[in-house]
């Protein structure tokens, strides 16, 4: 039975990555921080649908050192590894001038440190798989999002280390990225119309769904066996708007 270790999988696109794996018959690592409640409601009900199918691991992935036993936690599951998706981000504004340590060890820590030293650890079980590593991105990776330099900068660093951890790891695993548009609006208040804006920027004319994003990492990372070093933009056409 192949197995997948979803970074941030308790809620929101993590979970519905977790769900198209599970569903296709992967054994799940759910990876969480906070989200304990949730992770467990999701594992329990994994659980019911196919008994042993997941297990839930915690960890805050801005504690460098503790990823190679993550990792190991994980491979200790199923004995092995067929897939990493580096899913877990941090994301709020930090506009120029007021920008702290802080919040730059944060933004970078989660959305571009974890994911490299992760599959660093992950690389050798991937390559007895042949696996493949499939990193979130945004689509603000390439087209810079206003206010949040922090997050667009790690988000383009991920894309740039999607591409070199391809050619680091062929021919045995292959590193992809799925970089969404407007999927699910943040968790964090927004302003009076901040949404119509976003999506008159679509040119499909709405934003999109966990299932879209779901389907294109699984895509990548198990049914694309000639595709490495890719970005595949889910975005409704925005990376077209001028
Ligand atoms: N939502 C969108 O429309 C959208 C658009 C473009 C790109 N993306 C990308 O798609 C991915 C998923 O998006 P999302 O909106 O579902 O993400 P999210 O809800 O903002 O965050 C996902 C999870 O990341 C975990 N996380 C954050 N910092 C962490 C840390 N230091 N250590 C461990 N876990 C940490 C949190 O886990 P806990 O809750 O367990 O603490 C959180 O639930 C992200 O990479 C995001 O950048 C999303």
């Amino acid at each position: 039975m192949k197995s997948v270790l979803i970074t941030g999988a308790a809620k929101r696109l993590g979970a519905a990555i977790a769900l198209e794996f599970h569903r296709a018959g992967y054994d799940v690592i759910l990876h969480y921080r906070h989200s304990g409640t949730e992770v467990e409601v999701l594992s329990t009900g994994l659980n019911q649908e196919r008994p042993h199918s997941a297990i839930t691991l915690q960890g805050d992935l801005l504690q460098t050192v503790s990823l190679g036993a993550l990792i190991e936690r994980a491979v200790a599951f199923r004995g092995r590894l067929d897939a990493l998706i580096n899913n877990a981000s941090a994301f709020y504004p930090t506009p120029l001038g007021r920008v702290t340590e802080a919040q730059w060890d944060e933004l970078i820590g989660s959305n571009l440190r974890a994911p490299f030293f992760l599959s660093q650890a992950g690389a050798p079980y991937l390559r007895s798989t042949r696996g493949a590593i499939v990193n979130i991105g945004d689509v603000h990776a390439e087209r810079m999002l206003k206010d949040f330099p922090v997050y667009s900068i790690a988000k383009a660093a991920l894309h740039a280390m999607t591409r070199s951890l391809a050619k680091e790891l062929a021919p045995d695993v292959r590193v992809n990225g799925v970089a969404p548009g407007a999927i699910l609006w943040p968790e964090r208040p927004m302003a009076a119309g901040e949404q119509e804006v976003v999506v008159e920027q679509i040119p499909l004319g709405r934003i999109g769904r966990p299932e879209d994003i779901a389907r294109a990492v699984f895509y990548l990372a198990d049914e694309a066996p000639y595709v490495t070093g890719q970005i595949l933009s889910v975005d409704g056409g925005r990376s077209l708007f001028s």
